[in-house]
């Protein structure tokens, strides 16, 4: 199978296309260039969809979108400029790339699998978050509304939400925050990637054919 996956220069991304470069082809993107056990095009930048047209879409068996980014800071003193930025990043370019994926893989009379890395803090209220939630909120809706759409024509739309993972987003998190994550989480730790990737190889794969339009939680028991 031929996957894309997007934001792979570091984080999930990184171990998402590495864990599934062992069995399948992965292509990988980003804005910056890294060495890596995958195909990975540089110059791909989620500030100017222009850059997709680089992207051969129509070959790719399954996409899965993963590059985003978060702001923190109180909503009310949150610069507008921020706000826009992380609803760009975070949806409307990854709803800008999925679309090209849909219609170049329609053009040749072929169905895909489309998985959305959302995030808890889309179902969850954290303070400080207001913009990435609202962004994580609306990628899990869209979810939902392309697998009905795409459904009669072969395609499987999913989103994962993980908890917190040990990457560079969640660097800025003091040593107490991560302490009091992991005593609010019944599995008494954090996320790996790892895990989160290996959901992926079976959403990716015929195991997993009559899972469609779901949003599915990797949190350690986090948010029950
Ligand atoms: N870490 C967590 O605790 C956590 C929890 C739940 C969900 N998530 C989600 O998981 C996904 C991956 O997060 P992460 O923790 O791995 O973050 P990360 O370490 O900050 O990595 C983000 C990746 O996205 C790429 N990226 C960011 N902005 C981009 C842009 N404008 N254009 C192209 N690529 C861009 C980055 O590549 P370049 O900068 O090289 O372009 C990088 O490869 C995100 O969707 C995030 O919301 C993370």
């Amino acid at each position: 199978m031929k996957i894309l996956v997007t934001g792979t220069s570091r984080g999930l991304g990184f171990a998402i296309a590495e864990y599934l470069a062992r069995a399948h082809d992965v292509v990988g993107c980003s804005r910056g260039t890294i060495n890596a056990s995958f195909k990975h095009i540089s110059g791909v930048d989620f500030h100017n969809p222009a850059t997709f047209e680089q992207l051969p879409l129509g070959e790719f068996d399954a996409l899965v979108n993963n590059v985003g980014m978060a702001t923190d800071g109180l909503f009310a003193t949150q610069a507008e400029e921020m706000i826009r930025e992380v609803i760009e990043v975070n949806l409307t370019s990854t709803l800008l790339l999925t679309k090209s994926f849909v219609r170049q893989r329609l053009a040749v009379r072929k169905a895909g699998s489309i998985i959305n890395i959302s995030s808890i803090i889309g179902i969850r209220g954290y303070a400080g978050l207001v913009s990435y939630a609202a962004s994580k909120g609306g990628l899990d809706a869209a979810t939902r509304a392309l697998a009905r759409e795409l459904g009669p024509r072969g395609f499987r739309v999913n989103s994962i939400l993980p908890g917190y993972m040990k990457t560079d987003m969640a660097a800025s998190l003091s040593a107490e925050q991560v302490q009091q994550i992991v005593r609010r989480t019944p599995l008494g730790r954090l996320v790996t990637v790892e895990e989160v990737a290996k959901l992926i190889g079976f959403l990716v794969s015929d195991d997993a054919s009559s899972i469609t339009g779901q949003n599915l939680v990797v949190d350690g028991g986090l948010t029950v």
